[in-house]
């Protein structure tokens, strides 16, 4: 399909492209079923992909990556803004110019033999005024299927762009050329060499050499984060790596949550709960990713920028998310997991295991083969309109009205089951100290603790410190009507190395809990280091947790958090005189409250 539309700028940008990658031919997606058909069946029948058993997983595929090409590659991704300050001491610097210059040597006839897809994508319903354009090219049949899964795809959103220069641009290569004619390809072609880069001041990606994920899906990480937490600073919004849930009462009043929480913490699981606690009901907007804007009545208004999951395949089942397992039906692109003799997928952790299976590498595979037969990092795609719990408003141009922003992380001590921030101020303090522990027993110490503000470590587009004084800038806009602030702990542990918490949709409570704290009708004491449930507040009817269990899960360890203030203050030296001093003023605070 040619060009299907009249935008100079679009034109330019991928005539460029065109000059640079020198493919075979260019193709403009436009986003039709009838497209999505017929890449799925480019992907098989170039043998990227193999169908499922229609019987078992309709119009559904698998794709096996190169054991090379199976994970963000954070090493080499890098924020190449004009000055190296602003990038930040968190992210990979490198100088636009000379980044650019390596990469066009690299991109110089890079998708030679193959076909040049062109992918105009909306973050967020098309013409909504929290969505984004951006137009991407890209080389591989297997990031569009996808983008197509993820994002709004086609002519419609070049309609909405018009004649407007307000697009992100977007260059992806897997990097694998095919230069004389009848040159046999692989499977999975990519590079050994790759580069994730993202020009902040002139909203571009360029994106060269693995085909995996979010190195290759561009509306994602690259555009949703990266580039739109710098637009958000600029604009005065917020992009943050935060699911969005709904959570309805017995009465029928909802409320919408947002809440960040870093990789392995169960977000996809927390998005699509089934509340244990009689009369509650929660829905999903989002997942991963949350755009938030003042509405015109000064509230933060929130639309999920996706269309899709794309989750974390193992540890994923009934038990530990129904409904991402019906969202899995039908209509979906699995990667790096299993391919069971009859047809269908599997990884660990989803239930019986197969006898027989060939694993992600190809390899005949059994349960006694010693190995997973998924890559860890093996992936669903689907479309977010089959999952079970979907909210009515995850469409709804103008979002939806955030009421409270949930911090978490994987802690064995220190941190309670829930506490509320006493305001925005001490609610931004905390997400800035947000840390996860690893989780193997053994390394459940203070020690091997990783901050990851707000979750955001591997995805904000500047500095870290900029980033905490747009959050402080924000409260002091919204004044009063700012969500509630809480930070939250699943993965609390006794003293015996044993989960306090049976976590998952037990979460509901402390969901409640929340709720009734919005709603101004449940209990919480003033503690040093926030708001916690008053006796009796938290809803524990039915619940198999003993008193001792519960008393220690909403202990203010005093002395744990002592011991933790100069882990804080080493982690907030590294932003220098870019941290902001209402964080200083927070951490000055804590530690009178914990002295007192
Ligand atoms: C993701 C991630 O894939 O956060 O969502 O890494
Ligand atoms: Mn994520």
């Amino acid at each position: 399909m040619s060009a299907t539309t009249s935008n100079p700028k679009v034109l330019a940008f991928v005539e460029e492209a065109r000059a640079l990658f020198k493919p075979e031919s260019v193709y403009w997606c436009d986003g039709s079923k009838v497209e999505y058909q017929q890449i799925l069946k480019a992907l098989v029948d170039s043998g990227t992909a193999q169908w499922l058993n229609p019987a078992k997983r309709p119009n559904s595929i698998i794709v096996r990556s190169d054991p090379a090409d199976v994970a963000r590659v954070e090493d080499q991704t890098f924020i190449c803004s004009k000055a190296k300050e602003d990038a930040g001491p968190t992210n990979n610097w490198a100088d636009p110019a000379e980044m650019k210059a390596t990469l066009s040597k690299l991109y110089d006839g890079a998708m030679a033999g193959r076909m040049m897809y062109v992918v105009p994508y909306s973050m967020g319903p098309v013409g909504s005024p929290i969505a984004r354009i951006g137009v991407m090219v890209t080389d591989s049949a297997y990031a569009v299927a996808n983008m197509h899964i993820m994002t709004r795809v086609g002519t419609k959103v070049l309609n909405a762009l018009g004649q407007s220069e307000d697009f992100v641009r977007g260059m992806h290569t897997v990097g694998a050329p095919l230069p004389t004619q009848g040159t046999a390809d692989v499977p999975w072609p990519c590079s050994k060499t790759k580069y994730i880069t993202h020009y902040p001041e002139t909203r571009e990606i360029w994106s060269y050499g693995s085909g995996y994920g979010g190195n290759a899906l561009l509306g994602k990480k690259c555009h949703a984060l990266r580039i739109a937490s710098v637009q958000a600073r600029d604009e005065g919004w917020m992009a943050e790596h935060m699911l969005i849930l709904k959570l309805t009462n017995p009465e029928g009043r909802s409320k919408f949550i947002a809440a960040a929480f870093p990789s392995a913490c169960g977000k996809t699981n927390l998005a699509m709960l089934n509340p244990t606690i009689p009369g509650w009901k929660a829905e999903t907007v989002g997942d991963d990713i949350c755009w938030m804007k003042f509405g015109a009545d000064g509230r933060l208004y929130a639309i999920n920028p996706e269309t899709g999951f794309f989750g974390v395949a193992p540890g994923t089942s009934d038990e530990s998310n129904y409904n991402a397992m019906r969202t899995l039906n039908a209509n979906c692109i699995y990667s790096n997991v299993a391919l069971t003799d009859n047809g269908d997928v599997w990884w660990e952790g989803m239930g019986a295991p197969p006898a027989h299976a060939v694993d992600w590498l190809r390899r005949s595979w059994t349960p006694s083969s010693g190995r997973p037969s998924a890559h860890p990092n093996s992936r669903f795609t689907a479309p977010a309109g089959q999952c079970p719990v979907i909210a009515k408003e995850w469409e709804d141009p103008n979002g939806v009205p955030i009421d409270a922003i949930l911090f978490g992380g994987r802690r064995a001590s220190t941190v309670p089951l829930v506490s509320e921030a006493l305001n925005w101020q001490h609610g931004t303090f905390l997400g800035s100290i947000m840390a996860s522990e690893k989780t193997a027993a053994a390394a459940d110490t203070k020690g091997d603790m990783r901050r990851d503000p707000m979750a955001m470590l591997p995805f904000c587009g500047y500095h870290m410190g900029d980033y905490f004084a747009h959050w402080l800038k924000m409260g002091e806009k919204g004044g009063a009507k700012m969500p509630k602030v809480f930070y939250v702990n699943w993965f609390r542990k006794s003293a015996a190395g044993k989960f306090l918490w049976p976590g998952f949709a037990e979460n509901s409570r402390v969901l409640k809990w929340i709720f009734e704290r919005c709603d101004g009708t449940a209990q919480a004491v003033d503690t040093p280091i926030g708001r916690l449930p008053a006796e009796g507040s938290l809803d524990v009817n039915g619940l198999n947790v003993d008193a001792a269990s519960m008393a220690e899960l909403l202990k203010v360890d005093k002395e744990g958090w002592k011991a933790e203030i100069p882990s804080i203050k080493e982690h907030f030296a590294t932003f220098g005189a870019k941290l902001p001093k209402g964080l200083t003023d927070e951490l000055a605070s804590l530690e009178t409250r914990l002295a007192s």
